[in-house]
């Protein structure tokens, strides 16, 4: 059996065995995947192990990112740009390829959910990991335009410059959002982990827009509150982002495609 894990601190609260458990009954497949609390500092110590007795791939999480695009061999051109690697495979020839399934996890969970990106206006909140890590994969469905706002401005500078080749990209404050409009709106800060908000101006929002949160909970977040308030006609939490680059994942290390949809539904049905 085929052995995977996912490495991160904390990691009790993983959902990633449950899902990959899912996938394995939809497929067939048989592997094992586990869930391992690493120490902080000893990332590099653990991922040679865990490769050392057999293990065929990791997921990585929370604050192992950075660690694990240091530690692979190779890197896809996602995960060179994301600057992450949540996603290690080994390889046949033994040697690690790091690779980022975060940021097509995200857009592929609002492709299912019915949402476009193509020639709208985007705003993306916040300027860090996470943000970096969905750019390309949203700049790639050809937004009209795509607005990056943090409250450290000079950050969201430095990704639209990073980032100014895969399209029309810029930079502000969150002052500087009023009087715009936006069809669609993700929340990558980490504010809502502390239950605060960006602080955001009314009529931020066109008719019809989706809002996004990265972030999910078993109540709505702060951010999703703010957005129903603000009349968002699309809501979405990150539930499906995290069962997305899972699946992603899995499709990585066993070349086979899992189903999303009923994963999500089953997770979301145990969460409340
Ligand atoms: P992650 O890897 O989750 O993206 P990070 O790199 O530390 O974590 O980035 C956190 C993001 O949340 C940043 O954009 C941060 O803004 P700053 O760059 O100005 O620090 C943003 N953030 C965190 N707490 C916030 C708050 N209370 N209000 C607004 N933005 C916040």
């Amino acid at each position: 059996t085929d052995t995977y894990a996912v490495f991160g601190n904390p990691i009790a609260q993983s959902k990633s065995p449950a899902i990959h458990r899912h996938f394995c009954e939809q497929t067939g497949e048989d592997m094992a995947y586990t869930k391992q609390l690493v120490p902080e500092g000893e990332f590099r110590q653990a991922a040679d192990a865990f490769f050392a007795d057999g293990g065929r791939g990791l997921n990585v999480t929370v604050p192992f990112k950075l660690d694990a695009y240091e530690y692979a061999n190779h890197l896809t051109a996602r995960a060179q740009r994301a600057g992450a690697v949540n996603l290690l495979i080994k390889e046949n020839d033994g040697s690690i390829t790091g690779d980022n399934s975060d940021g097509i996890g995200m857009v592929n969970d609002m492709l299912n959910m019915g949402w476009e990106l193509g020639d709208k206006k985007v705003l993306l909140l916040g300027a860090g990991g996470a943000v970096r890590g969905v750019l390309e994969p949203v700049l790639s469905q050809q937004p009209k335009c795509l607005t990056i706002a943090n409250r450290t401005v000079s950050k969201a500078e430095q990704l639209a410059r990073d980032f100014h080749d895969l399209g029309t990209v810029s930079a502000c404050s969150f002052d500087d959002l009023s009087g715009q409009r936006f069809d669609v709106i993700i929340n990558g800060t980490s504010a809502s982990l502390h239950g605060d908000l960006p602080p955001l101006p009314d009529q931020l929002l066109a008719p019809k827009a989706a809002c996004y949160d990265m972030m999910y909970g078993a109540e709505p977040t702060v951010f999703l509150s703010w957005a129903e308030t603000q009349g968002a006609d699309q809501l979405a939490d990150g539930l499906g982002m995290l069962v997305g680059q899972a699946a992603e994942s899995f499709y990585a290390w066993r070349h086979i495609r899992p189903e999303v949809v009923p994963v999500i539904t089953e997770l979301r049905r145990k969460m409340v």
